[in-house]
């Protein structure tokens, strides 16, 4: 397999360490040659990867290009690429509508849009793909559990999401904090409130069908702890506050703002 990517940012880092350490045979990792360290960086640490002298380079070498560029560049520099039928392009840049995107790329044969995150090192990171083909669904099944969009504005509602992942760290922050004020071991804090919420996040994805309201409710005794949690942060309004940070941010998304905001 060979895959090239242009730009090479934060997210091409994580993608190249995720295919890298995917145990893949014959793998070949091509990387455009703009931010050279983090180029070289990738090329030094493993024999798969190579940096190459241009973009149009990773191009030629490649069958699979992901398009990894910051909003405000992709444009202009899709648009100087030569494609060929044989590509097929991924692009995780947030605005670029399909039908665009398709446009830039011809003649490649399959285009597609894609959400995959950091965490995607790990190899256990869901990756949501608009316009996926069983080709895609591969690709991306080497680095995590690529779930099919079937619209882009599915796509784009799931991509306000990933906006959460500070507020998230933030809520578990704030927790661990309490209880070191509280006497807890900084610690132990920090790993019982972590494994605490991975504990379960794992009962909810081994559940069938994932029903979060039910969950919540199964764990609200009437009288108990988590009632008495669950009905003052409610009544705060925190619950008003991620629906609204939700709408800013896809908003955002809607209407392409996101590098003047
Ligand atoms: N980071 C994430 O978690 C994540 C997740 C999903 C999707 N995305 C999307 O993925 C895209 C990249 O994000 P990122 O966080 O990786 O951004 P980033 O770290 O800023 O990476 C973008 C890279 O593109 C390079 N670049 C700029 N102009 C170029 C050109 N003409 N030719 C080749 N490379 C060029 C930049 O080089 P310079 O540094 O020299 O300018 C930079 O290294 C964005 O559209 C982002 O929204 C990011």
């Amino acid at each position: 397999m060979k895959i090239g990517f242009i730009g090479v940012g934060k997210i091409t880092s994580s993608l190249v360490q995720a295919y890298c350490t995917a145990n893949i045979k014959g793998l070949e990792v091509y990387l455009s040659p703009r931010n050279s360290k983090k180029a070289d960086e990738l090329s030094n640490r493993y024999s798969q990867v190579e940096k190459r002298v241009s973009n149009q380079a990773v191009l030629d070498a490649a069958d699979v290009v992901f398009m990894a560029l910051r909003p405000g560049d992709a444009r202009t520099v899709i648009r100087e690429l030569t494609f060929h039928k044989r590509h097929l392009v991924v692009s995780v840049i947030p605005f670029l509508r399909y039908p665009e995107l398709k446009e830039l790329c011809h003649p490649a044969s399959h285009a597609c849009r894609a959400i995959p995150l950091p965490s995607v090192v790990n190899h256990n990171c869901p990756i949501p793909v608009f316009n996926s083909s069983e080709h895609t669904q591969t690709l991306f099944s080497y680095i995590g559990q690529p779930l099919r969009m079937s619209t882009e504005d599915e796509l784009h509602s799931i991509w306000t999401l990933t906006g959460f992942i500070t507020p998230f760290y933030d809520m578990m922050d704030t927790l661990s904090q309490w209880a070191i004020d509280h006497g807890v071991g900084k610690g132990n804090a920090n790993k019982y409130v972590v494994d605490m919420f991975q504990s379960l996040a794992h009962v909810a994805q081994v559940s069938e069908p994932i029903d979060l309201k039910a969950l919540a409710k199964h764990a609200a005794t009437a009288k108990g702890l988590n009632e008495q949690a669950g009905i003052e942060i409610r009544k705060k309004g925190a619950h008003v506050s991620y629906r609204e940070a939700a709408d800013g941010i896809f908003e955002r998304i809607e209407k392409n703002l996101l590098e003047t905001k």
